[in-house]
């Protein structure tokens, strides 16, 4: 029995070493150590042993096992890492192939429109300022001479967070926040997002844009008003744009106007856009009421200034011809993409 054991691990691990590739290792594995191997066949007969024989048998057939499956654990591992090396060598990068176009990202139409409204006040001198979105009813309403009760609430609906905490209606709230940390000569304008509870329809979306300006300095007066927004309306819309002052009402300007241009679309003849008449209105604007100046600490007596509020979507929607606000709110690439 011990001869036909040393035979069955010769003849095995010759196999081992003969074999070209992993399975054949383990087809030998099968043979020999496997349920119906020919080592489990041998230890099967044991029991035909004398006693004296059996644990002498058994430690050589165990010591055999422990050989055999050793070196088919190695001839596995070297096939394993043979096939790795070949499988990598093979991997070669083809570097003639051609790439991926890659996908170039586009502005959105209103941050052109918006860089060139920037662009063109910069060019006049004024600064870039940032307000936040959450305002306070103090900053949106009470310090723009809008208190508690007064009507002018009615006209902007708005979007309550918390008692005295709210989503700003206007950036006009950033006039107050520039007045309260700066001096004057003050010359700024205020970009940003800004929030009312209306109904969704081609023109209205709860949020829309809008660039408020402020300046303050002394011996401001309406020509001043006039003269820049004048030159805003001719730098976008051409030179040829006639510009219109309505009286108006703000609370917090006094006087108050509102500026119509001619409409770009069919120069003033009356068309869809401009609804027949003619005129686009763009913005509204003003005299800084002299209350709203001493709220923030400046002397209405000694300074004086004017301040401008533009609806940045109404100007992209003209420029662009895009029939519907609603299109600049839903980032459908398909639509992005042709701007
Ligand atoms: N805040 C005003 C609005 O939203 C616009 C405005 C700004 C008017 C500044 C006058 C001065 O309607």
């Amino acid at each position: 029995m011990k001869e036909k054991l040393n035979l069955i691990k010769e003849s095995a691990l010759n196999a081992i070493s003969a074999a070209t590739d992993e399975k054949a290792i383990e087809e030998i594995r099968v043979s020999v150590l496997g349920k119906k191997g020919e080592l489990t066949a041998i230890l099967k007969q044991m029991g035909g042993l004398s006693p004296e024989e059996r644990p002498i048998v058994g430690q050589l057939a165990n010591k055999i096992r422990a050989e055999i499956e050793a070196a088919v654990d190695s001839a596995k591992k070297a096939f394993a890492a043979e096939s790795e090396n070949k499988k990598l060598k093979e991997e070669k990068i083809d570097i003639t192939m051609p790439s991926k176009p890659a996908k170039v990202g586009k502005l959105h139409p209103l941050n052109t429109v918006l860089n060139d409204m920037i662009d063109i006040f910069q060019s006049m001198g004024f600064d870039v300022v940032d307000g936040p979105e959450v305002e306070t009813d103090h900053y949106n309403f009470e310090a723009l001479n809008v208190p508690q009760d007064h009507p002018a609430r009615d006209m902007q609906d708005t979007f309550y967070l918390a008692e005295n905490l709210l989503l700003r209606t206007q950036t006009s709230a950033a006039q107050i926040r520039t007045m309260e940390t700066r001096k004057p000569p003050i010359k700024i304008i205020c970009p940003g997002r800004v929030f009312r509870a209306d109904e969704v329809d081609a023109t209205h979306s709860p949020v829309f844009h809008q660039i408020e300006g402020l300046v303050v300095d002394k011996n401001i007066t309406m020509c001043d008003l006039k003269g820049v927004l004048e030159q805003f309306a001719h730098e976008i819309y051409g030179p040829d744009t006639e510009v219109k002052f309505r009286p108006s009402f703000f609370p917090f300007t006094e006087p108050s106007v509102e500026v119509d241009v001619t409409c770009s679309e069919c120069k003033g003849k009356g068309c869809r856009v401009c609804k027949g008449s003619g005129w686009i209105e763009i913005l509204g604007a003003g005299m800084v009421h002299p209350r709203v100046l001493s709220a923030c600490g400046i002397d209405p007596e000694e300074y004086s200034g004017f301040a401008f509020g533009i609806g940045l979507d109404r100007l992209t929607t003209t420029r662009y011809k895009i029939s519907d606000i609603r299109l600049l709110f839903e980032n459908d690439l398909r639509f992005l993409d042709q701007f």
